[in-house]
């Protein structure tokens, strides 16, 4: 059945944790961005300012923290695709006191939930200090972050409580789409014009509404592979290597279970040695110019005794895959990748005993460097 829920709403409702209402909230969050960020006319709205000012840059850095910066490492892909300007990728706590040589015309992006993280307000404060321009994507109005930077997008997400960040971390990634045609189409780019956004935004919202309705296989999954499990690892090639990496943090954060994301075919050069009998390794596929090697890899890892679980985009699917993700444009793809890990994590961590939404050692916000 369709949940009618109201992402506003920063309440449990029946929900025993808020991470699975958050995550149930992803179709939702989907539309609303669809709808604030489109004309009835089906033309995308952002700011001129914010537009004009992030095409006539020429170099992006995206800066963030956590989940925000894996949503950055996919805004990467579709900035430079849709916008064709280069774009780097920066953890905020690494760049703050070693500054890049930087482009003639840069342009930073800020990607944080809270809006309040101390590691990225020491990159702006800096970048305020060299009067260059700068956008902050935050689901907390009137946040730090928001006030101190030139321009602000909003993700729209609703109140986002449970420490691990899922809802944000897709509304991120559709607001840089967003963002990403807007400035396209603003230098006439017919890249930018061909990508049907709106459309793929319907369908995003359909395919997580269709994944989130078969939570009880991720269960199943969780139970079957994770109980026991020690360290357990994520692969992926491409876009599924970003997503990856945000597997691997959801998992480790809310279940305490030691877990890596690795560029499949990387796994070999060494790190292959910790696969052991039953080590669970989810691979994720959705690459098509790679998902035939990623099946070798698969293979290689099955070989050392490791549990496999296969999240494949149909078109690559195999017979035994654990979970078939539905098409979509592929640069989207986390955006539907993305929710069976989120699944996983929180069963994971629920099987446990674990308070899931309030993980061990963790802050919602780390408003400390
Ligand atoms: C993600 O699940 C974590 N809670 C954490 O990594 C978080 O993404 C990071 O601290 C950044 O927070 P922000 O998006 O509010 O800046």
């Amino acid at each position: 059945h369709k949940l009618n829920i109201d992402p506003n709403a920063a309440s449990k409702g029946t929900y025993e944790f808020y991470m699975l209402k958050e995550i149930d909230e992803q179709p939702a969050v989907m539309r609303r961005i669809s709808n604030d960020y489109f004309s009835q006319d089906g033309d995308v709205k952002v700011d001129n300012d914010i537009v004009k000012a992030m095409a006539d840059s020429d170099r992006i850095y995206i800066l963030a923290a956590g989940t925000s910066y894996h949503a950055g490492l996919v805004g990467k892909n579709l900035i430079e695709k849709y916008s064709e300007i280069p774009v780097e990728v920066g953890l905020a706590s690494e760049f703050g006191y070693h500054f890049p040589t930087l482009s003639k015309k840069p342009f930073f992006i800020f990607l944080s939930q809270s809006g309040e993280t101390a590691d990225s307000r020491v990159v702006l404060k800096q970048v305020n200090e060299r009067h260059l321009p700068s956008l902050t994507m935050t689901n907390v109005e009137g946040s730090t972050l928001s006030r101190e930077a030139t321009y602000t997008m909003l993700l729209k997400a609703g109140p986002e409580i449970a420490v691990a960040s899922t809802k944000a971390y897709t509304a991120q990634i559709a607001v840089q789409a967003v963002l990403a045609k807007a400035v396209g189409e603003a230098k006439n780019l017919k890249v930018a014009e061909d990508f049907d956004l709106k459309n793929q935004l319907a369908l995003a919202a359909e395919g997580m509404q269709e994944l989130v309705d078969g939570k009880e296989k991720i269960d199943a999954l969780a139970k079957k592979y994770l109980p026991c499990a020690r360290n357990a690892f994520y692969i992926g090639r491409g876009v599924d290597y970003a997503v990856a990496l945000e597997g691997a943090l959801k998992l480790k954060e809310v279940s305490y279970i030691q877990t890596e994301g690795f560029a499949a075919a990387e796994l070999k050069h060494g790190t292959i040695a910790l696969i052991e009998q039953d080590t669970p390794v989810i691979a994720l596929i959705n690459d098509p110019a790679t998902s035939d090697l990623t099946r070798g890899n698969i293979r290689e890892v099955q070989s050392r005794g490791a549990n496999v679980m296969v999240f494949a985009m149909k078109d690559f699917a195999h017979e035994g895959d654990d979970v078939i993700l539905p098409k979509i444009d592929y640069y989207l793809s986390p955006l539907l990748t993305v929710v069976p890990t989120q699944l996983l994590a929180y069963y994971a961590s629920k099987n446990k005993g674990l308070d899931v939404d309030k993980p061990r050692n963790l802050a919602k916000s780390v408003t400390v460097e």
